[in-house]
């Protein structure tokens, strides 16, 4: 990966070698008897300049370039590469390619290609500092004792409760008769979570990053049907407090590592892509309140709110905008929901005098919500009642196994990545941070 190795100036192995390098041209320029190239291999935004004699290249075109590399005169790039042979891997004709040379396609511009934008500056930024957002997640959790697991994609569970799940069948020859092919109705998991709590139940401390999948109708600029969400689960936790602090420290690992390990791409975003956001301020301490707090504080605004604000209203975007803007724009912390509000896991405060669930959410600025979580109802009496009541306690006899053999207090939480992303960088839509993203009216590619 040489522009890679070039940008970081370790180039003293390459310097006054014979070296091959291989890539696409991100740009052209002809001055007298040479041509000046950038090619760029991915690895790094910094493309290797390429001087050549007239040649016919184009931008967008795949080459392989062996030359001389050597100091450069100029600072922007510490060296260049001085071409003896140039072969034309692939050719690009400039008419029909989408993106001209010299020219900064937005983000909406360029989601019109998703087969082709991954070769823009701007995109391939993003997918660097995704790749990079994604490994520091993983260590974060390695680092911190967790387990990873790797939850089912296929299951028969809605875990959430909401309905919007899809359902799987096979097709094709074989399946024609339309039997039912795990004789249970079977669905895309839109959570991994009480896959999670199965293994916590025996590890303490898991985690799982996976894809999951949700059938909301919504053309909004934070869902997509198919989405990448980190899920903790950790037992032995008593107090949603504990569950903060690994949400907030995970955050705060994961920004500082895309900081320390992306500078190029990220002043890219900052100076181009997303002007006027800097994903410095998230570093910040986040602020913890009630929901009966963020009710109160919503009433008390003048703001003309679309839906409603009284107690045991689920918060709307526009509500989680306003709280975090009044909150003075940082992450902030909402717990202790109305017990009807939140799924049948969650744990029921029954010291509250208004009937509330240890639950958490993390409202973010751009996007609102951006983790769910909550400690579970460990308790076998509470927890079957509530099933019984919602006509699910055959559904979930295993999950009440959980209680009846060796419960302990726990809780856990799921993090959209996209969401994150879409946060920490300042992108406006969620499509412009997966590299091919799924909504409904829209499987490209
Ligand atoms: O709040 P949610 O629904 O929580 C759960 O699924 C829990 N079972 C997680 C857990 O406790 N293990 O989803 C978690 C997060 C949301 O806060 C949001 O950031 C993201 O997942 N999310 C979506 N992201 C993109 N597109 C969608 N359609 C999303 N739905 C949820
Ligand atoms: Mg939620």
């Amino acid at each position: 990966y040489l522009c890679d190795q070039t940008c970081r100036r370790n180039f003293s192995s390459f310097a006054a070698k014979l070296t091959t390098m291989v890539g696409w041209v991100r740009s052209v320029r002809a001055q007298k008897a040479n041509v000046f190239l950038h090619v760029n291999d991915g690895s790094s935004l910094q493309s290797l300049q390429v001087i050549a004699s007239s040649e016919l290249l184009t931008f967008g075109s795949a080459v392989e370039v062996t030359g001389i590399l050597k100091k450069s005169p100029h600072q922007k790039q510490p060296v260049e590469l001085d071409a003896k042979q140039i072969n034309v891997v692939g050719e690009c004709n400039p008419v029909d390619f989408p993106f001209k040379i010299k020219e900064r396609h937005g983000l909406e511009y360029i989601r019109q290609f998703p087969h082709l934008r991954c070769r823009t500056n701007a995109f391939s930024s993003l997918l660097r500092i995704r790749s990079e957002a994604t490994a520091a997640i993983h260590s974060y959790f390695k680092d911190n004792g967790f387990v990873e697991i790797n939850t089912p994609i296929i299951t028969s569970n809605d875990c959430e409760g909401a309905g919007e799940l899809f359902q799987v069948e096979p097709s094709g020859p074989d399946h024609a008769d339309g039997e039912n092919f795990f004789s249970v109705p079977a669905y895309l998991t839109v959570s991994g979570q009480l896959h999670l709590e199965v293994v916590s139940g025996a590890f303490s401390k898991a985690y799982t990053f996976g894809p999951t999948f949700r059938a909301e109708n919504s053309q909004s600029r934070r869902h997509l049907a198919e989405f990448y969400m980190v899920e903790a689960e950790i037992s032995f936790t008593q107090s949603l407090e504990d569950l903060t602090k690994v949400m907030e420290d995970m955050f705060r690992f994961a920004t500082e590592h895309v900081l320390a390990h992306c500078v190029e791409d990220v002043d890219l975003f900052h100076k181009h892509v997303t002007p006027g956001h800097r994903l410095k301020e998230y570093l910040m301490s986040f602020l913890r309140i009630t929901y009966r707090e963020a009710i109160d504080i919503l009433r008390r605004s003048s703001e003309r709110f679309a839906f409603p604000t009284d107690w045991g209203c689920d918060l709307k975007t526009e509500h989680e905008k306003y709280l975090v803007k009044h909150c003075g724009n940082i992450p902030v912390f909402v717990t202790d929901y109305p017990y009807d509000l939140k799924p049948f896991y969650a744990r029921d405060n029954q010291d509250h005098p208004e009937r509330t669930a240890a639950a958490v959410d993390l409202l973010v600025p751009g996007v609102g919500e951006l983790c769910g979580g909550s400690l579970r109802e460990e308790r076998l009496n509470l927890l079957s009642a509530r099933l019984e009541e919602a006509g699910l306690e055959d559904v979930y006899s295993w999950y009440l196994d959980l209680r009846r053999f060796g419960s302990v207090p726990h809780g856990g939480f799921g993090l959209g990545f996209e969401r994150y992303l879409q946060c920490i960088l300042g992108v406006d839509n969620i499509k412009d941070v997966i590299p091919f993203p799924r909504f409904s009216h829209s499987c490209l590619l």
